[in-house]
């Protein structure tokens, strides 16, 4: 325990009012709050430390919290939500998410791995599921990008469906109150949005200053899906394995760099204000009281100009961060293949 939190929720002198948080309206007509907080501690962050620091981002007013069960810290963070809601916060009043990790796509194993998020998160029902990748291709935590998995194979339309229809039952059961996807494409989401009953309500993909994938971004909105965007200041602290030598760095960027010296903040901050203007969902990661308060704060009391907006527009470089090599299949030419770049699905 750090003496930055209490074992008990708290409202902080200094919180901010989750009321004037700006919330994005899903289809279903379901508010969502428009900031919310990671918690993926990949390699750096143990689940103690990250279930902390939900506790502590909910004592200065945030309400929704990115999760999955893959993170392996739901169980803690379970803990934080009961004391956060023992505090007096409304389960209603709380937006979770939580994702179906790739090894359980099976038919079977939908609605299990679901409960089991439910019972470490010591909930009655999500607000969001996603499946967290389009592939059932499993890896093996903390493994090198060199590593394949004999098993994997390239994305199968039939079999997506066979588990979205078990995501789809999820609604149908009450278990989670929206279903949604991650790291998909166009060419994968015209098949889905052809066939879902239940159409996906967020798409989760990567966003950021240097990662804008603006043909994506458009194409969600104009299908009444809302983009929530991972890695928004461009998750500078990443391990190692999942960092390549072209890899750009937003934080330095000298146009994200002059407009935080104007408005007195972290560069990391304008990429989070960027991203709420632009009209994503960004999931910050931090398990720094003063940051994960900062980006909160910035986002209900400042505001960029549209000229700070036109210039952060102007500096995407197409940098992917998260490339996924290690749910590549055997014969796959390389990590584009998982992002169908010339409009086709590999076969
Ligand atoms: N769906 C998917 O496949 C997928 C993939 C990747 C990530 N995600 C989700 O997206 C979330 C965010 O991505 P991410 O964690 O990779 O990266 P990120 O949010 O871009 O960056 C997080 C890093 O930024 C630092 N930071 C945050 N606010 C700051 C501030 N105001 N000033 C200075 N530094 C600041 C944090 O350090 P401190 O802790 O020191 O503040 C943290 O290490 C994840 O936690 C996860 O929930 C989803």
């Amino acid at each position: 325990m750090t003496d930055e939190r209490s074992a008990t929720f708290r409202w902080a002198a200094d919180a901010v009012d989750p009321a004037h948080v700006p919330q994005r309206t899903l289809y279903t007509g379901a508010q969502m709050p428009a900031i919310g907080l990671g918690t993926f501690g990949s390699d750096h962050a143990p689940a103690q430390l990250v279930a902390d620091a939900v506790l502590g981002a909910a004592e200065v007013g945030y309400r929704h919290f990115d999760g999955a069960a893959v993170y392996a810290n739901e169980r803690e963070i379970g803990q934080a939500l009961k004391q956060v809601m023992a505090g007096g916060v409304p389960r209603d009043e709380l937006w979770i998410t939580s994702k179906l990790w790739n090894d359980k796509h099976a038919e079977e194993d939908v609605i299990p791995a679901c409960r089991q998020s439910l019972d470490d998160l010591q909930l009655g029902y999500l607000d969001m599921y996603l499946v967290h990748w389009p592939f059932a291709n499993y890896h093996a935590p903390g493994v090198n990008v060199e590593w394949r998995n004999p098993h994997a194979r390239p994305y199968r339309h039939e079999a997506f469906m066979r588990t979205w229809r078990q995501m789809e039952a999820l609604v149908d059961l009450g278990l989670t109150r929206h279903i949604g996807v991650s790291n998909m494409t166009i060419p994968k989401l015209e098949l889905l949005l052809r066939d879902a009953r239940i159409r996906p309500a967020v798409h989760e993909m990567e966003l950021h200053p240097h990662f804008q994938q603006p043909k994506l971004f458009a194409y969600v909105r104009e299908h009444g899906i809302e983009p929530v965007g991972y890695c928004p200041i461009g998750s500078p602290h990443r391990p190692e394995r999942d960092r390549t030598p072209k890899d750009t760095v937003d934080t330095e960027d000298p146009t994200i760099v002059n407009i935080a010296a104007r408005h007195g903040v972290h560069p990391a901050v304008v990429c989070v204000m960027w991203a709420v203007q632009r009209g994503q969902t960004p999931i910050p990661f931090s398990t720094t009281r003063a940051h994960y308060l900062a980006n909160l704060r910035a986002v209900v009391e400042d505001r960029l100009s549209a000229e700070e907006m036109a210039a952060i527009a102007a500096i995407d470089k197409g940098c992917r961060l998260i490339k996924g090599q290690v749910f590549l299949w055997e014969g796959a030419k390389g990590w584009q293949d998982l992002w169908d770049p010339d409009g086709t699905i590999p076969a």
